[in-house]
């Protein structure tokens, strides 16, 4: 798909690799609006990226929520791009605490809302505008999912986060092959340890720990690299129903 003049909506778009992503969209052409949470730094974010870029605060996980984000997107031309980044962090927990407890359901529940449910939310309602699109060069739209190395060698502690990261691996052949018929791709990013507001909240010797596991290059991803392929995955036409791994070649010890 040619990305110059076709409209984006990419979630997540305040922070991290949502954001790296907006911006190289709104370079490569794309007028591009970011979904956020309200009170997230999504307004100055589209003012720096600059251009036509525009931010509607909405939940991802709000069926009705991201309405006025695809209108607005609309505004500008048919929507033919999502990048889907919004997610949050995982839950930490133990499956039976030290005390003996099972662990928390509506801890586990909740990452699996957000990552998981919050995603096909998403999805559905995208590709549904997508629908409607003409097609151009074969296509009515691309979409670029965020999985997680997680979702193949998730720590202990990630279990809800795992698993909401497997959800979405295991969505994205399915999404591929049910969309196929309104010809829209789906793909999805598995990142490995980047350099975001995510890991920012780590200690610092923890990050360091993180990023001396990648086996090369030694150190923690650059957002603007997970841009590099969601931009990939959106421009080149036969790539489908794939999750890519983006993680220098990291595989998670179990702790
Ligand atoms: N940074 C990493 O190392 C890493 C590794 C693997 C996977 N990921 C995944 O990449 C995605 C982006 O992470 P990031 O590192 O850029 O984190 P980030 O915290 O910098 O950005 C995530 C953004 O999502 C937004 N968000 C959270 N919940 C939302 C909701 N319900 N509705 C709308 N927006 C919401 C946050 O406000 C934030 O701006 C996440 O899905 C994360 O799980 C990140």
């Amino acid at each position: 798909m040619r990305i110059d003049g076709v409209s984006a909506l990419v979630t997540g778009g305040a922070s991290g690799l949502g954001r790296a992503s907006a911006q190289l969209l709104a370079e490569r052409g794309a007028r591009v609006v970011l979904v956020d949470l309200p009170g997230s730094a999504g307004e100055e974010a589209a003012e720096k990226i600059g251009g036509d870029t525009r931010f509607v605060a909405a939940d991802i996980t709000d069926p009705a929520g991201l309405g006025p984000a695809l209108d607005v997107a609309e505004e500008h031309g048919p929507l033919r791009v999502l990048v889907h980044c919004a997610g949050r962090n995982s839950d930490r927990l133990r499956i039976v605490t030290r005390d003996h407890e099972p662990g928390d359901l509506g801890s586990f529940a909740d990452v699996v809302r957000i990552n998981l449910v919050g995603t096909y939310n998403v999805l559905r309602l995208a590709a549904a505008r997508m629908s409607r699109n003409e097609i151009v060069d074969g296509e009515r739209g691309a979409v670029v999912l965020t999985a997680s190395v997680a979702a193949f060698d998730g720590q202990i502690g990630q279990t809800s986060y795992a698993a909401a990261k497997a959800g979405v691996h295991g969505m994205t052949l399915v999404a591929a092959r049910d969309l196929a018929s309104w010809n829209i791709r789906v793909n999805t990013i598995a990142p490995g340890v980047f350099d975001t507001a995510m890991l920012a909240k780590l200690r610092d010797d923890l990050r360091d720990k993180l990023a001396a596991g990648v086996p090369h290059p030694r150190r923690l991803g650059d957002p603007g690299e997970f841009a590099q392929l969601a931009v990939a995955l959106v421009e080149n036409g036969y790539l489908n129903g794939e999750t890519v791994r983006l993680d220098g070649a990291i595989r998670m010890p179990p702790r």
